[in-house]
């Protein structure tokens, strides 16, 4: 691979969305579409990283000369996160789904003969990013997680440094008029414990890209 500022770290980044299983044939899921993830993880091997990204179900061609790890479920990615450890940098871009079903049918659910509504009985998943970024023993040098708000978005977003253990927080607007979900363009503030910086609406592959070259940097600062 390339050699650059990240050559000889390793780089771990979830991507996409999780789908949470209802019965064989049903799952609940979000509109994530794995670009902004993708993009990083292409941005970190350009950079000289050796890179695992662990991927939700997207229909995006693989980054060139990563380790991929395909999963569906919340508690799958988590699970292979763990596995992957220990990284340098940890980048937490996948958009896991907050709750699962309760209990998975295992045969296809049917309708209600009598019309009546189907009542889905839904837990919390773990929380991988605050499962890394609390980690005692295994936690990466630079922790750095993703924020997709629709409002409140700066005040959300400083709030989940410290919950999530975090050195900094990538905060996204994806409400309905902006076209992040699904599109190429995205507009990020950093959001770290020094302050917060906004960059210009950009490429989903600029955003990955400045990112990457600010966490290059950092970890230059911080590791041997
Ligand atoms: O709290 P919220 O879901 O908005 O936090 C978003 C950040 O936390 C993202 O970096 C996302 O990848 C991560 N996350 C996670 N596991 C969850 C929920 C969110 O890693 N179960």
């Amino acid at each position: 691979g390339a050699t650059g500022p990240l050559t000889g770290r390793h780089v771990l980044i979830t991507s996409g969305p999780t789908h949470e299983p209802i019965d064989p044939v049903r799952y609940i899921a979000n509109r994530s579409s794995g670009k902004q993830g993708h993009a990083i993880a292409e941005a970190a091997i350009e950079a000289g990283a050796t890179v695992t990204l662990v991927s939700g179900p997207v229909s995006l061609p693989d980054p060139a000369g990563a380790r991929i790890i395909r999963v569906e479920t919340a508690r799958e990615m988590l699970d292979a996160v763990e596995h992957a450890l220990p990284a340098d940098l940890f980048v937490a871009t996948a958009a896991v789904a907050d709750w699962r079903p309760s209990r998975q049918n295992d045969s296809k659910l049917k309708k209600h003969s009598d019309g009546e509504p189907l009542a889905l009985s839904l837990i919390e998943n773990p929380d991988i990013l605050a499962t890394v970024g609390r980690s005692a023993s295994a936690r990466p040098r630079l922790v750095i997680g993703f924020a997709a708000e629709t409002d409140r978005l700066l005040e959300h977003a400083t709030a989940k440094l410290d919950r999530k253990g975090c050195d900094m927080i990538v905060a996204n607007d994806v409400g309905p008029t902006t076209g992040v979900m699904g599109g190429d363009r995205n507009t990020v503030h950093l959001v770290t414990r020094a302050g917060i910086e906004s960059w210009p609406t950009l490429s989903k592959i600029d955003v990955a890209r400045r990112l990457i070259a600010r966490c290059a940097e950092t970890l230059t600062g911080i590791l041997p």
